[in-house]
């Protein structure tokens, strides 16, 4: 990908954050339609156990929520892998030296902070492309990471991670990195996981790399409460789906009739929400000409957080040409970072 000239009145004064910065509103390919039509929502809510696609929860308030989740002191997840991540940055940087670095559901780009000081520090030249289903966060973002890193080029993506990586071109730099952290990954069943990864390896080249953040499993009486917080945070999350529906689908879901239901399916090694209905109710979409109707205690399925182990997921890359480099773990081995590099 190129960076275009820049087109602010401060052309010429290189440190400007507007010529350093590029943002990019991916365009929708026709195999791809049915995930932004709101027909991916009418065959959810259609199917006899309703479920609703995850990218829902992420529009700018629901965004904004996962941010304060991040935060909370029963979700464990950002605050280990941020403490590996700061562990293991400038081993990566030495590892991958000057590169392109990919970020697959961005957010705030509050860890990526981390890897950028990491790169400075060892003098390696990075240039950053988030890519965000969220608009409006990832172009906040970015502005303030090149205002506190003034050598630092920006590229953000608004779009799905399938969009964004079907556009990659050859890296300008040297090499280049893919990064999924946060354990977005399992958040993918495990055929959209496999799908997934192959679009990976397709967007590599051979030699680039694949940096991997997934949650480990572990006793359900630290993952429970992860997903259902003292506060709540997790259960607006969860119910601002429906406002973002009724918004984007001229809805009329009332949030107080559902509530949040979360528990650890031991057998699947999965964390599984869903919004269970408080009683017999009918909602409607209007654009979408849809009438949905609920009996008490009927659910939503709205979201799964798979926990993995470290070998089959290290066997898993190792399938689609991904071989791991080097693994960082915290002391209890809840979380694992996982570089590998597409041979
Ligand atoms: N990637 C996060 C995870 O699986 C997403 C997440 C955190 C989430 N809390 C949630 C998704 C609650 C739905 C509901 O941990």
């Amino acid at each position: 990908m190129t960076f275009s000239p820049a087109t602010s009145s401060e052309v010429g004064y290189s440190q400007s954050v507007e010529s350093r910065l590029k943002v990019q509103h991916l365009q929708q390919r026709t195999k791809e339609v049915s995930s932004l039509d709101g027909s991916d929502v009418v065959e959810g809510l259609t199917n006899e156990s309703k479920f609703l696609p995850a990218r829902y929860l992420y529009d700018d308030r629901g965004s904004e929520l996962f941010e304060e989740i991040c935060e909370l002191p029963e979700y464990y997840v950002t605050r280990t892998e941020t403490s590996i991540l700061q562990n293991c940055a400038e081993e990566i940087a030495e590892i991958t030296g000057a590169c392109e670095f990919i970020e697959l559901g961005s957010g705030s780009s509050t860890k990526t902070r981390i890897l950028l000081d990491a790169y400075q520090k060892l003098g390696y030249p990075l240039h950053y492309f988030p890519v965000d289903v969220s608009a409006g966060i990832l172009e906040t973002s970015a502005r303030q990471l090149l205002v506190d890193y003034p050598w630092l080029k920006v590229h953000a993506l608004a779009g799905t991670y399938e969009q964004a990586l079907g556009e990659l071109q050859r890296s300008e730099l040297p090499n280049r990195m893919i990064g999924f952290i946060g354990s977005t990954l399992g958040n993918l069943n495990p055929q959209q996981c496999d799908e997934f990864l192959s679009q990976i390896t397709a967007g590599l080249q051979l030699g680039e790399y694949f940096l991997l953040g997934v949650d480990l499993h572990k006793s359900k009486d630290i993952l429970e409460p992860a997903y259902n917080d003292a506060a709540g945070v997790t259960a607006a999350f969860n119910l601002n789906v429906l406002n973002h529906l009724n918004r984007r689908f001229d809805g009329n879901f009332d949030r107080t009739k559902f509530e949040h239901w979360t528990f650890y399916n031991e057998t699947k090694h999965q964390i599984e929400t869903y919004l269970r209905s408080l009683e017999a109710q009918t909602a409607e979409l209007r654009a979408l000409n849809l009438k949905i109707n609920f009996e008490k205690g009927e659910t939503i399925h709205t979201e799964i957080s798979r926990k993995f182990e470290i070998d089959s997921i290290e066997q898993l890359l190792k399938s689609k040409g991904l071989v791991t480099q080097k693994i960082w773990t915290d002391k209890n081995e809840w979380f694992a970072l996982i570089l590998s590099k597409l041979t």
